[in-house]
């Protein structure tokens, strides 16, 4: 699974750390690659752009608290990008909300449970069913 990886400053720390642990993902990084400061919507876009277009199949996005990252990447039609500080939250956007992008706050989480949340989000599937239409719905009734 080709999957993009993007940080801002406040979420550096945290992305360098989860490319280490997770050695057998075939990683695209769009950087932060020091702890120069950068914009999270422009972290955010560059990432969300090359999921619509088909060159990844998913992202991982990181800022200092995620929140940013994620209000930005949920402005692409098409992105659903969830915010995760626990493992239920992993499972579920997965499970529930097919979720393409895993949005995490790199001053927030400590890496074990990062680590473990990047985990589910790599091996949970989607559960289908009832849930496909409301995916759908995302797309059809939030157009305003
Ligand atoms: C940057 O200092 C910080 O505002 C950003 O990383 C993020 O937390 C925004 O939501």
């Amino acid at each position: 699974m080709k999957t993009g990886i993007s940080a801002d400053h406040g979420g550096f720390e945290l992305k360098e750390a989860i490319r280490q642990e997770f050695k057998n993902i075939d990683w695209v990084d769009f950087g932060v690659h020091s702890p120069e400061p950068a914009d999270y919507p422009d972290k955010a876009a560059e990432l969300c752009r090359a999921i619509l277009s088909g060159q990844l199949d998913r992202g991982i996005l990181i800022c200092g608290t995620g929140i940013g990252i994620s209000i930005a990447a949920n402005r692409f039609r098409g992105i659903r990008a969830a915010l995760c500080h626990d493992v239920f939250t992993a499972e579920m956007c997965r499970r529930h909300n097919n979720a393409n992008v895993l949005a995490l706050g790199g001053r927030v989480l400590d890496k074990e449970m990062a680590f473990r949340i990047v985990r589910l989000f790599f091996d949970t599937p989607f559960d289908g069913g009832r849930h496909e239409k409301r995916i759908e719905k995302i797309d059809t009734v939030t157009q305003g």
